[in-house]
This record gives structure tokens, C-alpha cells and sequence, in this order.
């Protein structure tokens, strides 16, 4: 599959005016700066600073929620009715980003909380040690959620929990990576984070949009999944170190070696009966009646395997129709 990347080093409300049209993207990924003064953050997760890379552009406190509601604006108009936003913030300047939200048309879906390995070290108050993923929807349109997407509906951990279950709960528990030796950004997002984000809400050909690159990782992780990318990134040294990288990028060259879900048999769990396949569960169901003399539950076991269905889903077609 051809997939492309247009990449700017450009201020995102700007840029997003100059090349983006309303309702052309799919999925936006986004990690905006922290507007924190002096933020040492990324020295306890990176250790050795020569490795992070010089020229993150950071916003004044004072100006966060009118830029917030700025590049949020752009984001909403851009975004296709139904396409998701994921926004990941921290809780300083949260506050901001969800009130410039309650100003546009965007839905809130979940709020996640991301909880990674290491927080910042402080011996007279608790570990700060998540952040916030603001989980949006456009509202019309076709959303895509692709439930299945990394567990299988029978797939279960070593607790005997659903797999599918464990994976949709809205705490995510997904450690940083550290890179040692490797040039990144600062507070670079874990690929697992990404790619997590990208299955579930996006499909291959689509295309998805980071309003502050960083690093890339948005852009690197779609490229590796088959999808479109595009975005924007302030920094000229960011920016010229990365996309450079972005070379590198094998297109879905990330789908040979990611966890795909174990052969599911309710493939056909969630979709929308149609008359003719009720009709269908009906006649199997009088035929084996006549045909055997097992159970009302066995024959709905045999029917639910046979149609890729839940045993619920068809007990509810033959209550409909009075069996
Ligand atoms: C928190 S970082 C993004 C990290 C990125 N998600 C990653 O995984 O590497 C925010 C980035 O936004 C950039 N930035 C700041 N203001 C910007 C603006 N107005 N337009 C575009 N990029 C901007 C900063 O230089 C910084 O690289």
C-alpha cells in the first residue's frame, strides 16, 4: 500500500489554515507543549541531556488557554464529522484544553489516563506518574473503533479476564521508552501509546494529523501502520533533525510485528442484523428441532458458533419471533 507524509515546520495554527481542509482528517493524535516554565521534566526520563534534542518550543502560561482554544479550533474544523482527537496533556495546564473544547462541537468519548513507569522523584508528597488523554469525536459522519482490533472477543489474560475487556479500560498502563543512546525529543510518546491510539480509531489509508510533532513518533508510528500522516512542528531543529528520519520509516513495516488478535469465532459480534440472516438463524433453528433432540441451549450454542454470533444475540432473535 502507497502511503504518504506532508510535514511542516510551521506554527500549527497557521499552517493548518494554509494547508488543511475543513473536514479532511480522519484521526488526530496530538501532544501540544506543556506551557511549563523551567520544565525539567524530560531529565528524569531521558538521564543524558546531550541526547535531547535543543529547540522545543514551549508557550507562556498566560497565553495557554487562548492558544489553546486557538489550535483547538482548527482542529475541530479540520477534523471529518465523526473522525476522533486524542489529545494528551498533563494536568497543569488541563484545565485549558478542556475548557477550549467545551467551546467547539466535539464530543468527549473517555477520559484516559495514561500511566507510565516513572513519574518525577519527591520525597514529601505522592508520585505524579500519569497523564491525561482527552478521548474526542466529531459529531455525524461514520466514527470508526475498531473493538477487535488488538484481542479477540475470547482471548483472556493469565487471570481468566477477558484480554478485549482489559485492553478498553480507560487506565493504560504503558511505560515510556528510554532510548538510551538515541537522540529524541523531549517527553517523546511510547510507540505502544501511538499505536494503540491509531489501531483502535483509524483504518489503513486513512489519514491522521499531529498539530505538534516533536519527535515524529505520531508521524513514524502511522507511517509503520499503512497511514497517511500529515502535521506541523514549530521547532527548526526539531524539524530538520526528524524529518530527515522520517526516511527511514518502512511504510507498514510496524504491521509485520505487531500482536494481531487471535482467530476470533464471533467475527460477527456487534454488526447490525439484517431481516434475511434472522430469517436464516430461525430456519436453522426449526431444522435442528425437527432434525435432533438436543437442548434449546445446545442448538443455540451450535447456531451462535455457526454465525459468528453471541449466545445472547441469538436467543434474542427467537424471542422476537416468539420461540
Ligand atoms: C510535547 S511536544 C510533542 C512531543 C511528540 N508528541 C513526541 O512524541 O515527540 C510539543 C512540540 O510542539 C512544538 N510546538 C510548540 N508550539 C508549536 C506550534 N505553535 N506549532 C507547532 N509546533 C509547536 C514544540 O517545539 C514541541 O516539539
Amino acid at each position: 500500500m502507497k502511503v504518504h507524509y506532508k510535514l511542516y515546520n510551521e506554527d500549527c495554527i497557521q499552517g493548518a489554515r494554509k494547508h488543511l481542509k475543513d473536514n479532511s482528517i480522519d484521526l488526530i493524535i496530538t501532544d501540544p507543549p506543556y506551557g511549563i516554565k523551567g520544565d525539567k521534566l524530560h531529565k528524569h526520563y531521558n538521564r543524558a541531556e546531550e541526547y535531547v534534542l535543543q529547540g522545543y518550543i514551549e508557550v507562556p502560561q498566560e497565553e495557554y488557554a487562548q492558544f489553546s482554544y486557538r489550535w483547538i479550533k482548527e482542529a475541530e474544523r479540520v477534523l471529518k464529522p465523526g473522525g476522533s482527537i486524542y489529545i494528551v496533556s498533563g494536568y497543569t495546564n488541563l484545565i485549558d484544553i478542556l475548557n477550549a473544547l467545551r467551546q467547539t462541537r466535539l464530543k468527549e468519548i473517555n477520559h484516559i489516563i495514561w500511566k507510565y513507569n516513572f513519574g518525577v522523584y519527591t520525597k514529601t508528597k505522592f508520585v505524579s506518574s500519569h497523564y491525561h488523554i482527552l478521548y474526542y469525536r466529531k459529531p455525524g459522519g461514520h466514527y470508526t473503533f475498531n473493538t477487535f482490533c488488538r484481542y479477540s472477543a475470547d482471548e483472556r489474560d493469565e487471570t481468566g479476564i477477558s484480554s478485549n475487556y482489559r485492553d478498553r479500560e480507560d487506565v493504560w498502563i504503558i511505560n515510556r521508552e528510554y532510548k538510551p543512546g538515541q537522540i529524541k525529543n523531549k517527553n517523546e510518546l511510547p510507540k505502544e501509546l501511538l499505536m494503540k491510539m491509531i489501531l483502535y480509531s483509524s483504518n489503513a489509508g486513512d489519514l491522521i494529523c499531529d498539530f505538534f510533532l516533536g519527535g515524529f513518533s505520531t508521524a513514524k508510528v502511522a507511517i509503520g501502520l499503512n497511514r497517511n500522516v500529515c502535521g506541523f512542528e514549530k521547532s527548526k531543529d526539531a524539524y530538520t533533525y526528524q524529518i530527515k528520519e522520517m526516511k527511514k520509516i518502512k511504510p507498514g513495516g510496524l504491521l509485520e510485528i505487531i500482536k494481531k488478535p487471535k482467530q476470533c469465532f464471533l467475527f460477527n459480534q456487534g454488526k447490525i442484523w439484517s431481516e434475511t440472516q434472522k430469517n436464516e438463524v430461525i430456519e436453522k433453528y426449526r431444522n435442528y428441532r425437527k432434525s435432533n433432540n438436543k437442548s434449546k441451549k445446545t442448538i443455540i450454542k451450535n447456531i451462535a458458533r455457526e454465525f459468528g454470533r453471541g449466545y445472547f444475540s441469538i436467543l434474542n432473535v427467537l424471542k422476537e419471533r416468539g420461540l
